[in-house]
């Protein structure tokens, strides 16, 4: 939607991956200080987003939402300038029903314009709007009313779709928000990440500056999966210009967390100007498949991914599947490794990919 937010994905944190309803304003603020501290608000993570669980049980008499005051008794406005002073930008959550998901607390179903206001009044930047306790009317009916009170509350506030997918959310979305998840909820496991970004391959060609199809947030960091399947799922949702919203505890991250998911060379692909959805451009068989996206000064991303679970396997780029003309001769860096390879690449690149694993590479033309 073009409220002048998201030319690229937007790049954050958010608490439900890891906190889910256990939060309060100290986890909050040390949460802003960690991401401050530990240098992810200058690789460009600036919203701290509040999940499920931040409002009071029930709205005030006058019908007000209200932060809950066991957790949050400074209230929103003041945890919104605490944000603020850090240079970062705070979202909230609500639902387009009666209630919110998790039940702890109201939705905004019928309330829009005055949650709007409120949420604008307290200096929210984001709201992330949920599906649960809807009424039998449309996600096409509920969700642009909250667009439109958002447009009307006096402050420019992204807004994320949170409807799961339903009603082909990826062809109206961008007419009304500024991302939209076009899958269910993520999980901490290497099955739900692949299929998640397989799910929203299908919608690639909707996502542009503006507006972003959602895989859903980041699961880098919590535990279940390995070092090199992180970095799979890190540099699918990167090539995918997906939200890169970080979902794990970020106090007392560990180095290795740290060091994907602020990767300048990854991020850098991500948040490329051109905002063009990287996509499965082949599929050899059940393990091996190459993605590629076209970013900004004729240089393309692309990816060689092993879903397979034992054996290290050759993996080919041709140029006619990443959309390079052929004989063209290519530079090829490994963004993960920060290495250009030696030599120049014409017509392929192939490379060793293990198991569960992936290369990421920058093709960048020359002399052409
Ligand atoms: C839904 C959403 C999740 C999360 C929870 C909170 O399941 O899809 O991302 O916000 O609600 O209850």
């Amino acid at each position: 939607v073009d409220n002048g937010l998201a030319r690229t994905p937007q790049m954050g944190w958010n608490s439900w991956n890891h906190f889910g309803c256990d939060i309060n304003e100290t986890v909050i603020r040390s949460t802003v200080d960690a991401l401050v501290s530990s240098g992810l608000t200058s690789a460009g993570y600036k919203y701290v987003n509040l999940d499920d669980c931040w409002a009071d049980n029930q709205r005030t008499k006058e019908g007000y939402m209200a932060a809950n005051p066991e957790k949050f008794p400074s209230g929103i406005k003041a945890l919104a300038d605490y944000v603020h002073s850090k240079g970062l930008k705070l979202g909230l959550y609500s639902s387009a029903g009666t209630r919110t998901c998790s039940n702890r607390m109201p939705g905004s179903l019928g309330h829009e314009d005055t949650d709007a206001k409120t949420f604008a009044s307290w200096g929210v930047d984001y709201l992330k709007y949920d599906n649960c306790y809807r009424d039998d009317s449309n996600e096409l009916v509920r969700f642009p009313r909250m667009s439109h009170a958002l447009r009307n509350s006096g402050r420019p506030i992204f807004y994320s779709l949170c409807e799961w997918g339903y009603m082909d959310v990826a062809t109206w979305g961008g007419s009304y928000g500024n991302s939209w998840r076009t899958t269910g909820d993520i999980n901490d496991t290497w099955t739900s990440i692949l299929n998640n970004i397989d799910q929203n391959d299908a919608y690639a060609k909707y996502a542009k500056p503006g507006g972003w199809n959602d895989p859903d947030m980041l699961e880098v960091g919590n535990g279940g999966l390995t070092h090199d399947e992180y970095i799979v799922h890190f540099s699918l949702w990167a090539i995918a210009k997906a939200p890169l919203i970080i979902g794990c505890d970020v106090t007392g991250i560990s180095k290795e967390t740290l060091g994907i998911l602020s990767n300048p060379e990854v991020i850098a692909i991500n948040q490329d100007r051109f905002g063009i959805q990287g996509r499965r451009v082949r599929k050899y068989d059940d393990e091996i498949e190459v993605w590629a996206g076209r970013l900004s000064g004729h240089r393309k991303a692309v990816l060689l991914l092993n879903r397979g679970a034992t054996s290290r396997r050759s993996i080919t780029a041709t140029w006619a599947d990443v959309g390079l003309r052929r004989g063209l001769a290519a530079e090829a860096r490994d963004v993960w490794k920060h290495e250009t390879l030696p030599g120049r690449f014409a017509g392929r690149l192939t490379a060793e990919v293990g198991p569960h694993s992936c290369k990421l590479f920058i093709l960048t033309p020359v002399g052409r």
